[in-house]
């Protein structure tokens, strides 16, 4: 068993090689490939993914990435290393969960959002005239089929009991029509689910109002990132929210959280997204569920015995919050 370990920027720097650690001393035969990516790696080596760590990933199968630094202004020559790495490795599902953890966020939350991981308005073709800005928003019927493929088998062998297809197909009847058409299609194959859908404002209404009353969420990308990063917000924030982007035979763990220029540099991260994004990694790649739970009840146990992170309200360091995780495994 191979992991490729991109740290990246900022906290990515302090969060991945503590929650390796952990990781490693339950699996003392992995192998870690580490290698660059970010901004760092844009500004040293004039690109954000050097051909290396994208042959490094492909080698090992498995990736964990920590985080990068993006400027919020076009720079030339410059792209998001995790959109290409994402779409380089056909990585075509992002499973973000978020689920209730002791002392954190809201009580009996366990809600899955599967998103579309390769196109939609992510293509990043964008055009300018100066006066008129236009972005292209790509929709087509093989990756709406395989992300709907791999949310309904996913909700079926974990026992969930509901998918809601969310989109606006009202306004956008050709590209998010074709995308519930999809989901629809394959939910045919699916009887033991119920399946219902939804319109984007009216699931993030009620995402707000009750995110307990979900269980599947399946969107394109778009609305998958920002339903997700709201579903954090009753999970306990950034800092323990973890995802997996999944593809055929490879798998790239990544917290959802960015860089954190704010916090970084002080050992204080919160490690717990990275962690429980290596236990998915775990449970869907290598297909070990058995040490995925473990970790997450690892995980859970320094929780509940009040070993925190400032982000919530504690005063433990990135490292001591993964010694602490590693003395209850
Ligand atoms: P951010 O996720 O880096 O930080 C937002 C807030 O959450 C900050 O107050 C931060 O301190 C806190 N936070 C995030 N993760 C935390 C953790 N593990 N422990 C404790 N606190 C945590 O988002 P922001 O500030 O919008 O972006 C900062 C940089 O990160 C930007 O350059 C952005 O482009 C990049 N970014 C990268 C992502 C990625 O690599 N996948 C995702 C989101 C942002
Ligand atoms: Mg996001």
């Amino acid at each position: 068993m191979k992991l490729c370990v991109i740290a990246g920027d900022g906290i990515g720097q302090e969060v991945v090689p503590q929650a390796v650690r952990v990781l490693q001393s339950m699996l003392p035969a992995l192998q870690t490939v580490t290698a660059d990516a970010g901004w760092a790696t844009f500004q040293q080596q004039g690109t954000a993914l050097p051909a290396a760590t994208l042959a490094a990933a492909r080698d090992c199968g498995a990736v964990l990435f920590g985080a990068v630094s993006s400027p919020a202004r076009a720079v030339a020559g410059y792209r998001s290393p995790i959109v290409q790495l994402r779409r380089q490795l056909g990585c075509h599902a992002n499973l973000r969960p978020t689920l209730s953890l002791p002392g954190c966020g809201l009580p009996g939350l366990d809600v899955l959002i599967v998103r579309e991981n390769t196109e939609d308005l992510y293509v990043g073709e964008e055009h300018s005239d100066g006066d008129t800005a236009t972005a292209v928003k790509r929709i087509t019927r093989a990756a709406s089929l395989r992300v709907a493929e791999s949310a309904f088998a996913l909700a079926a062998a974990a026992g969930r009991r509901r998918v809601t297809i969310v989109h606006k197909a009202n306004i956008l009847p050709l590209t998010d029509g074709l995308f519930r058409d999809c989901a629809r299609e394959v939910a045919t194959r699916y009887p033991q689910l119920q399946v219902d859908e939804m319109l984007v404002d009216t699931a993030a209404l009620k995402l707000a109002q009750a995110p307990q009353a979900f269980d599947v969420l399946l969107a394109p990308n778009l609305y998958g990132d920002i339903l997700s990063d709201l579903a954090a917000a009753f999970g306990g924030g950034l800092g323990v929210a973890a995802s997996l982007n999944l593809g055929q035979g490879v798998a790239i763990a990544e917290p959802v959280h960015g860089s954190a220029p704010d916090i970084a540099g002080q050992g204080v991260a919160n490690p717990v997204a990275s962690l429980l994004s290596l236990a998915m990694l775990l449970r869907h790649h290598w297909q070990l569920p058995a040490f995925a739970t473990q970790l997450e009840l690892a995980v859970q146990h320094v929780l509940a015995a009040g070993t925190r992170t400032p982000d919530l309200g504690g005063s433990a360091s990135t490292a001591a919050f993964c010694d602490a995780v590693m003395a209850a495994l």
